[in-house]
């Protein structure tokens, strides 16, 4: 309910749920950012890390995410308040969900100059603005591209107000219908560029690049990175996830909701290292090249390959989409937090956000002309906003939920909500009580270099450890065992 007393708007069933949440979860950091992390933090060990944290950490925090926005019926602020409460314990917790829609702020902040470039290369393919053949003429294109604040400018204004009109809208209309014919498009022109890819002499290079997984050539920087991306590219700890589970219907089951989610983005982000890395190896590119990898290496493929133009303008247009709908997902929560509890309309709220929204995203498209040199520990704005958000906050504020729901709360709670089978439920128990914790708790540890041993040199013992102890817990769990037995 919201304080006028309405009952809140829902999804149309499971369904819509399902294709908002993807929407949500797919974006510039399946096709933008996992690519180009993966080049800086030397392949296939940063690959099989992230895959492991997605399925170890992410898909239980997402599940404890959906289940917190429904028991709860609200913005994060407010349904961490209300499941807290609902427990007897301190309102003080709600402080993990002021931190998550702190954090979707900061995210969009500079996801929306990306999504500037995304639009902006759209415009590119469409008036024949790509021209030029070798890496060098399209790292020249991007520079270039980038150096003009007014222009850069012009097309992170132009994503903050698209963002703002559809959010201002609200939540169902437009959100669903478009996501159910993005997405599948977006997956045909990946196959198309994989498809490029086999011929063009580099995908040999690109699969063992991917998908060797030689442990220990992994660094701690590279464990943090590969944790963060698995919270980033799920849209976790950062009110997306939990608003819309705010809107998930009752019957809904969350377990199978949440697998259908992390599986579709778990797909695409290793169809566009697929799609990418063989264009990148083909034409002699640095696969560390920066944030600036794909819009160099993708324009050489849509050139080369018949039907290009039209295949290229069709990426950046289904990139665009992808973008714009993960960064309605991350303001739902600030403008529903606004809407329930300062009265304000979902437009009026929506533009107020805008504003802020767009004087400190301004600052981060700064970073790459007049701002390059303000920087802090060789970190511009827009590198900060990143770093704080995926590298911190989201794993803190998913370590905040999964502690909440596995030891502080009553387990009634959560095992009402989730309506898991006992099995299923006994794994998520293990899950945020053992794994995703100690997992999180480990990197953050690893990342800060406490100790002077690398877990990442050793992170298959760690693995070993953290198994034994969860299967430990779980033995002398007493309040596992109660759920087993009460089931
Ligand atoms: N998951 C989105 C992507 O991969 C980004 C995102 C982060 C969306 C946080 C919402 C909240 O592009």
């Amino acid at each position: 309910m919201t304080t006028s007393g309405q009952p809140r708007t829902q999804w149309l069933g499971r369904w819509g749920f399902i294709l908002a949440a993807t929407g949500s979860a797919v974006g510039l950091g399946n096709i933008w950012k996992f690519p180009y992390i993966t080049g800086e933090f030397g392949g296939g060990a940063f690959v099989l890390v992230y895959l492991a944290c997605i399925f170890a950490v992410g898909v239980p925090v997402m599940m404890t995410e959906i289940a917190f926005g429904r028991r709860g019926q609200g913005s994060p602020v407010d349904a961490i308040r209300r499941v807290v409460n609902e427990s007897g314990r301190a309102s003080a917790w709600s402080l993990v969900g002021w931190m998550a829609m702190l954090c979707g702020f900061m995210v969009l902040s500079f996801y929306v100059v990306v999504a500037g470039w995304s639009f902006s290369y759209l415009w590119k393919m469409l008036t024949g603005g790509l021209a030029g053949s070798s890496v060098d003429d399209m790292a020249a294109v991007f520079g270039a591209n980038n150096a003009n604040p007014l222009t850069l400018g012009f097309w992170s204004t132009l994503v903050t107000l698209l963002t703002m009109l559809i959010v201002g809208k609200g939540v169902q209309k437009g959100i669903e219908k478009s996501v159910s014919w993005m997405m599948p498009g977006l997956v045909v022109m990946l196959v198309v560029l994989i498809g490029f890819g086999m011929f063009s002499g580099g995908f040999g290079d690109a699969v063992s690049f991917l998908f060797s997984f030689n442990a220990g050539s992994l660094s701690s920087e590279g464990l943090l990175a590969a944790l963060g991306h698995a919270f980033f590219t799920l849209s976790l700890a950062s009110g997306a996830i939990l608003t819309y589970g705010s809107y998930l219907p009752k019957g809904a089951s969350i377990g199978r909701t949440t697998v259908s989610v992390a599986v579709a983005d778990t797909v695409v982000a290793l169809m566009a290292g697929l799609a990418i890395f063989p264009v990148i190896f083909a034409n002699g590119m640095n696969p560390g090249e920066g944030p600036g990898l794909i819009f160099m290496s993708l324009p050489l493929a849509f050139q080369a390959m018949p039907l290009g133009t039209l295949f290229g303008i069709l990426f950046f247009l289904m990139l665009s989409m992808a973008a714009l709908t993960s960064a309605i997902s991350m303001v739902e929560a600030t403008v529903s937090w606004l809407c329930d509890n300062k009265g304000l309309s979902r437009p009026a709220a929506s533009w107020g956000t805008g504003i802020v929204l767009w004087l400190i995203s301004t600052l981060a498209m700064l970073s790459f002309n007049l701002g390059a040199d303000w920087t802090l520990a060789g970190k511009t704005f827009f590198d900060w906003l990143d770093y704080l958000t995926s590298r911190w906050m989201m794993p803190l504020g998913g370590l905040g939920m999964v502690v909440l729901a596995g030891f502080i709360l009553k387990s009634d709670t959560f095992r009402d909500e989730l309506g898991l089978a006992p099995l299923p439920y006994a794994l998520w128990l293990t899950m945020v009580r053992y794994v995703s914790p100690l997992g999180i708790v480990v990197i953050f540890v690893d990342a800060l270099g406490v100790y002077q041993v690398s877990f990442a040199a050793h992170w298959p013992w760690l693995l070993g450890i953290l198994v034994a102890m969860a299967a430990l817990g779980e033995t002398l769990s007493p309040r596992l065992r109660h759920a087993l037995r009460t089931s």
